[in-house]
């Protein structure tokens, strides 16, 4: 397993449109586990492949307090979506930052597993809200665009000053 670097907004890379994977196969399978272990380390409770500059529709997930109940989602898709939450959130990708998002309170996600089967959940509370988040970052969209354009700014500029500090 290895540790993958994680791309910082606003890297334009994190604007890309993942590709379907074709084929659930052992290098998917290793991505899997490679972005499991960088998502725990971090630590997040989400990680997207496209974060980790991979650009095929792959998403971990773990929203449990014990490292116990990761969730692979390859292909995912939102069949179906009920009821409205404003949640904090916050991004690997996007470090230091939180702000309220509106999303849908209820989901039903439609995604095969590590072995290439195709699975539904459904999800509420926090994992509905994560797994929207990540599913967006597969869209090439990171939550801060849901925000106003003047806290845009500001976020860009804040990143920006911590990126000089740490470089
Ligand atoms: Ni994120």
């Amino acid at each position: 397993m290895a540790l993958l670097p994680i791309l910082r907004y606003p890297d334009p890379r994190l604007h890309t449109r993942a590709a379907p994977v074709h084929e659930v196969n052992d290098e998917i399978r290793q991505l899997v586990a490679d972005m499991a272990e960088t998502m725990y380390e971090a630590p997040g409770i989400g990680l997207a492949a496209t974060q980790v500059n991979v650009h095929q529709r792959v998403v971990v997930i773990d929203t449990s307090e014990d490292k116990s109940a990761l969730l692979a989602l390859i292909n995912p898709e939102i069949i179906a979506r009920s009821g409205e939450q404003v949640c904090e959130e916050g991004c690997l990708s996007v470090p230091g930052i939180y702000d309220k998002v509106s999303r849908s309170e209820t989901v039903r996600v439609r995604a095969l597993d590590q072995h290439g089967k195709t699975f539904e959940l459904d999800a509420e509370g926090l994992l509905a809200v994560c797994i929207q988040h990540e599913l967006d970052h597969l869209e090439g969209k990171v939550f801060v665009e849901y925000l106003s354009q003047l806290k845009q700014t500001r976020i860009k500029g804040k990143l920006a000053k911590k990126a000089r500090i740490t470089a």
